[in-house]
């Protein structure tokens, strides 16, 4: 097959752009040949097991899925019953990017509370974790939080587990969306179990498409009493990969050494050169949030946004405001942001 694109170009858009790891494709390669027990009972899945144990704890289970989406719903489905409801924020992907699956697919309720930050607190928690007993309120079940968050912002374990007492206390699960984990492990350089099982976390969803897999993310259960039936339910929402040893390599290769960490910590370095280097644009620019893992909000002049638009691909996150989100890979590399900074202040500069 002759390649169709430009295997050297790469954008600020998303860092579901980027392509697969190699090591990850070499995985799969070693994966590849004889024949696997389908549905899960391989070889690979079997070591996966072991790896996940390792990072989250014995006590962990892993179920590969396909999706990032696939993993949120089938984790929130599992952990309520037919009648709960999810207290998230007003930004999470649960909410704003997954064309409603929770809700039409899930069969549940989200409950959203709006944040200036991405995250939520106890006390917004507050402000839908009520009702309880009422017949005409859909019944908070869960807390759902991102880690990192969709703006780019990270819960410390303090943070984490303070959210997970309160759950408990009201009788609530807690739900780690964990599309970005690693890039929150890498940033807050701690193990990925300090702010998921030691802080009291149920059930994740395990990134992996982000973090240089071709696809594949896992829901990880914690509490194995939380999320009753789940093997029953990934095959009831169509996430049951049949040859399962391809899922399960990738991951394997991303999680049984460092590669999930290099890559990581590089995608967060490179999003703190692309912030350093907008701040020495001065007032020209305004970064909105704070940069703490792999994604930088900023606000430019919008002529300023188009005509960039021509070199670079990056998402509108805000239209009226001028906001925009640049978001850095795996394989992002100094130059492409040393590339973009150059082309930014050249047409700041242009502009006068
Ligand atoms: C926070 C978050 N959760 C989950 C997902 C997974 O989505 P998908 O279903 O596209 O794999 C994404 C991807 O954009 C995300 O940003």
């Amino acid at each position: 097959m002759t390649r169709l694109h430009d295997a050297d170009r790469r954008d600020f858009a998303s860092d579901n752009y980027a392509g697969a790891h190699p090591e990850v494709l070499s995985a799969l390669v070693d994966a590849n040949g004889g024949h696997q027990t389908a549905y899960g009972a391989d070889a690979y899945t079997a070591r996966l097991q072991e790896v996940v144990g390792a990072h989250f704890g014995a006590g962990a289970t892993a179920y590969p899925v396909f999706n990032g989406t696939g993993a949120n719903v089938l984790s929130l489905q599992a952990l309520l019953p037919r009648w709960g409801a999810v207290v998230c924020a007003e930004t999470a992907h649960i909410q704003t990017d997954e064309n409603g699956a929770p809700e039409r697919v899930g069969g549940l309720k989200l409950l959203t509370v709006p944040t200036p930050d991405g995250k939520l607190t106890p006390e917004l928690v507050a402000r839908q974790a009520w009702g309880f007993g009422d017949e005409h309120r859909a019944q908070p079940g869960v807390v759902s939080i991102t880690q990192s968050t969709e703006l780019g912002t990270l819960y410390t374990p303090d943070e984490v587990r303070a959210l997970a007492d309160q759950a408990h206390d009201l009788g609530l699960r807690l739900h780690v969306d964990g599309a970005r984990i690693a890039n929150a492990a890498a940033a807050l350089d701690l193990p990925l179990r300090a702010f998921t099982t030691d802080a009291g976390v149920d059930v994740v969803s395990l990134g992996g498409t982000k973090n240089g897999l071709l696809f594949g993310e896992a829901v990880v259960v914690l509490d194995e009493a939380a999320a009753p039936g789940l093997a029953y339910l990934r095959k009831m929402n169509m996430q049951l990969a049949s040859k399962m040893r391809f899922v399960s390599a990738q991951l394997v290769a991303l999680f049984e050494g460092d590669l999930w960490l290099r890559s990581a910590q590089h995608a967060n370095a490179m999003a703190a050169r692309l912030r350093a280097g907008l701040d020495a644009l001065g007032d020209r620019v305004h970064v909105t949030l704070p940069t703490q893992a792999n994604g930088v909000f900023v606000t430019l002049p919008r002529a300023v946004s188009a005509e960039l638009r021509r070199t670079w691909t990056f998402y509108d996150w805000h239209p009226e405001s001028g906001e925009v989100r640049l978001m850095c890979a795996f394989d992002t590399t100094e130059a492409d942001v040393d590339a973009f900074l150059a082309e930014l202040r050249r047409l700041l500069d242009a502009q006068g």
